[in-house]
């Protein structure tokens, strides 16, 4: 029985269009996010499988193959439920506020994770990020699927920046596609993430909210 499944996407693969090509996200879901569903539960059979043998030579090269698929696996099920067909416009209620407060306006915020997405070393997502020990909102970039994150910090929003996520489609314009998914936010879907990761209490010392 496997631990890790791939879900359905939310939306047909040509919803996005002509923002996000439908064979890209085929691709995206069907492939990629498949393969790091499948990676998660080899890898977690082979821990089984050296606890059984007592062989524990190669614990690290597992260890982190599991928390690269993982953490694909998870940033790829947020990212599907970020994007809906008539997405776009601006988030409201207490994540606007949250935005504003923590940005400065919308639009630094916008022009932040544009740019965090766009300078990203080799293969990795911008992440607008719950940082509960602050209580606040930050923007971070994520090497490969799994660094540079802080502790207990909770993605709410992605940009997908792997080549994968639109080389079929924009080659080597990537800037014209960390502008085009604005078209495509499902902001609800944000604020929903938001409200729930601000319940989770860290319970430390130094916790401001
Ligand atoms: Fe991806």
């Amino acid at each position: 029985m496997a631990e890790y499944v791939l879900p359905d996407m939310p939306f047909d693969y040509g919803a996005l269009e002509p923002h996000i090509s439908g064979r890209i996200m085929e691709l995206h879901h069907n492939k990629h996010h498949a393969a790091y569903v499948k990676g998660a539960n080899q890898t977690l059979e082979k821990l089984d499988e050296a606890r059984a043998k007592e062989d524990f030579t190669r614990l690290g090269a597992l260890e982190k193959a599991l928390a690269f698929n993982i953490s694909g696996h998870i940033l790829h099920s947020i990212f599907w439920e970020n994007l809906a067909p008539k997405g776009g416009a601006r988030p409201e209620g207490e994540l606007a506020a949250a935005i504003v407060e923590d940005f400065g306006n919308f639009e630094s915020f916008q022009r932040q994770m544009r740019e965090t997405a766009g300078t990203i070393m080799g293969s990795g997502w911008a992440a607008l990020v719950w940082e509960p020990m602050a209580g606040r909102l930050l923007i971070t970039q994520i090497y490969d699927h799994q660094s540079n994150l802080s502790q207990s910090g909770v993605p709410l929003m992605l940009i997908d920046a792997w080549e994968h996520a639109y080389y079929l489609q924009y080659e080597n314009r990537k800037t014209d596609f960390f502008e085009a998914i604005w078209n495509v936010w499902n902001w609800k879907d944000v604020a929903r993430r938001f409200e729930a990761a601000r319940q989770f209490k860290l319970g430390l010392a130094g916790t401001k909210k």
